[in-house]
């Protein structure tokens, strides 16, 4: 089809890694290929943080999970949406910082792009990837550990390495449930993608050896997994360095 289509369709989040590290020179070709993507009005609202010490990687595999391959990873990275630059600019134009929850989006969406073309860099190079939504589980514990400044939001993490596993790849939900034309398709229409998507689910979950007490469809798996509320100290959280969030 096309190289970059075939690198993007080839996706799959790897859980295993060899204990090769990833030279600094890829590291350096991967963030400038990531930060290539666009941003808003060129805001460039995010950073990216390599944690070296093995110790610390250590901590963090616990603090987010705990999730091993965040200390067994070539390389281990925290994104972050950042605002601090804009802040420190306005101050030494002598301005407020008065953004309100736009910057905040701002810096989510800014940062997301990145890493995402981070991400398609590193898997262009042949290493394998996972994101960390872990690293919110305890975040303020994190951000201690790191001594974030204020105005710097961290939303993941990043796992990158030598692959050493070859997962299948985890099926979507089929292209005409996400897409429509003109209008949000009614919900009948929805339920009938979710039964569709499920009955794949269930049977990819199969494939994959799960214990069949254990298999679920994916609308059953997602009404579960948002019937609770989860991370709720997430607002005071960012509120508290310095995000405003209304
Ligand atoms: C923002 C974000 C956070 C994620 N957090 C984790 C995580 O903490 N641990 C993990 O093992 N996988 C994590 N993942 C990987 C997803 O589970 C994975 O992308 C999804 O199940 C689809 O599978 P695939 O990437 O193999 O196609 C995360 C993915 C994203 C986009």
């Amino acid at each position: 089809m096309h190289p970059t289509l075939d690198l993007m369709l080839d996706h799959r989040s790897i859980r295993r890694y060899t204990a090769d590290p990833v030279p600094d020179t890829d590291i350096r070709r991967a963030v400038e290929a990531g930060q290539a993507a666009s941003t808003s009005s060129a805001v460039q609202a995010y950073c990216l943080i390599r944690i070296n010490d093995p110790g610390e990687r250590q901590r963090l595999a616990e603090l987010t999970g705990p999730q091993e391959k965040v200390a067994e990873c070539g390389a281990f990275f925290v994104v972050c949406g950042d605002t601090r630059r804009h802040r420190i600019a306005a101050a030494d134009g002598g301005l407020a910082y008065d953004a309100h929850l736009e910057a905040f989006l701002l810096a989510v969406i800014d940062a997301t792009l990145f890493a995402q073309n981070l991400v398609l860099a590193f898997e262009a190079m042949g290493y394998g990837i996972c994101y960390i939504g872990g690293l919110r589980s305890r975040l303020a514990e994190v951000d201690r550990r790191l001594e974030l400044p204020d105005g710097v939001y961290p939303v993941y993490g990043l796992c990158v390495g030598v692959p050493d596993e070859a997962p299948g790849p985890r099926p979507r939900l089929s292209a005409d449930a996400i897409y429509s034309e003109d209008r949000y398709p009614n919900d009948d229409q929805v339920r009938s993608h979710l039964a569709e998507y499920d009955a794949r689910y269930r049977l990819y979950l199969q494939e994959r050896g799960v214990a069949p007490e254990k298999i679920r469809g994916w609308s059953e798996i997602m009404a579960g997994k948002f019937s609770t509320p989860q991370r709720d100290d997430l607002a005071a959280y960012y509120v508290g360095k310095g995000a405003e969030l209304v």
